[in-house]
């Protein structure tokens, strides 16, 4: 296939996402794909007739590792020289247009959160993972928990604050104060007394104008992956310091990650069935990944799903994947088989 993988773009998730993008379009080349590998904000930069020619050139981008602290956005965007304020690059479309799919390998705010979904929907062009319903629902943390919430899913107890309302949303400390839409855990904080929540607030204020603050689950941190409508094995992340932060994401050796979880299979088969749940009642399609915090008694609670997952070296779906013994590679093409079913 010609397959163009789209990675960059401009959320707080940028270099994450060029790091999934560089590993998604290796692995699809090494299948025999021919693949594009573009920067959704830069767009494209190299001269050519028809965009069909790109596909022989295999464009490539330069990759960069993730650091320790997200990419400062005003920074990138005012390295771009182009004479509108899109936030697609020159020529996304219409190389995007020219593939048989286009890979999603963004992560957070636009390329996630269903707007560009939407607006490769209305132009007629492929895309891998959820729809622009699924993927709005489940990036905004507010809504989902509402739909938890009435569906019977345990989620933490907490409320949504916006900027410039009452600021102190009083759900006892030990809570948890992050952005609406964010991801990677930008912008997000443990708050243990009423002396840290202001900054804390702030923090978050400055990634969104909704910010959620909720009730601290103490417990075993669990994600697990849904592929088509079925859950993947279910995996256990442990930080060796600290909770799991954008540090503790990303770089390697500081996070434990055991899959399959050394839980019971009646807790597996739980927390299975109840990300099957997730995906349906957020109206996810093709592939996501549902994060859970399970307190001393077994009860569950979900966090949130996400619908574009990471795949860096250090992300949870390949290693999922890896223990139902697929490549990544594999797993790539897998999700541009489960996702095309939505054109069906
Ligand atoms: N209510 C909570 N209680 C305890 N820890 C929490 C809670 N909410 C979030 N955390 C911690 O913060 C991390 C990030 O939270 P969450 O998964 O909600 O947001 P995210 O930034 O969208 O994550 P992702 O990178 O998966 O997109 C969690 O993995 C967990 O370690
Ligand atoms: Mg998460």
């Amino acid at each position: 296939m010609n397959i163009v993988v789209l990675c960059g773009g401009i959320s707080t998730e940028r270099d994450v996402s060029i790091t999934s993008g560089t590993m998604v379009a290796k692995a699809l080349r090494e299948r025999g794909h021919k693949v594009v590998l573009l920067d959704s904000f830069f767009g494209c930069t190299e001269a050519y007739e028809k965009p069909e020619d790109l596909f022989a050139r295999e464009i490539r981008q330069e990759t960069i590792p993730v650091g320790e602290k997200e990419p400062d956005i005003e920074k990138i965007k005012a390295l771009r020289n182009q004479d509108n304020e899109s936030s697609l690059g020159n020529n996304v479309l219409e190389i995007c247009r020219a593939a048989d799919i286009t890979f999603f390998a963004l992560h957070g705010d636009e390329g996630e959160n269903g707007k560009l979904q939407a607006a490769f929907d209305v132009a007629g062009i492929k895309y891998t993972g959820s729809g622009y319903l699924g993927s709005a629902l489940a990036m905004n943390k507010s809504l989902s928990k509402k739909l938890f919430e009435c569906s019977g899913i345990l989620t933490p107890a907490g409320i949504t604050v916006y900027a410039g309302e009452a600021p102190y949303a009083d759900v006892g400390f030990p809570c948890v104060v992050k952005p609406c839409s964010g991801g990677s855990s930008v912008g997000t904080s443990i708050v243990k007394s009423r002396e840290e929540y202001d900054s804390a607030l702030e923090l978050s204020f400055k990634y969104e104008r909704a910010v959620i603050v909720e009730q601290y689950i103490k417990g075993r941190e669990l994600t697990v992956g849904v592929m088509d409508g079925k859950a993947m094995p279910v995996i256990e992340i442990i930080p060796k310091e600290g909770f799991y932060n954008y540090k503790n994401k990303y770089q390697a050796g500081l996070t434990t990650e055991l899959c399959p979880a050394p839980i019971s299979d009646e807790i597996t088969d739980r927390v299975q069935r109840l990300s099957e749940k997730v995906n349906s009642v957020l109206m996810i399609d093709a592939y996501c990944r549902v994060d859970y915090l399970m307190n001393d008694k077994g009860e569950i609670f979900c966090l949130e799903a996400n619908t574009l997952p990471g795949m860096t070296p250090t992300s949870l779906i390949p290693q999922m994947a890896q223990a139902q013994g697929k490549s990544f590679g594999e797993l790539c093409d897998e999700i541009i088989i489960v996702s095309m079913k939505k054109y069906r």
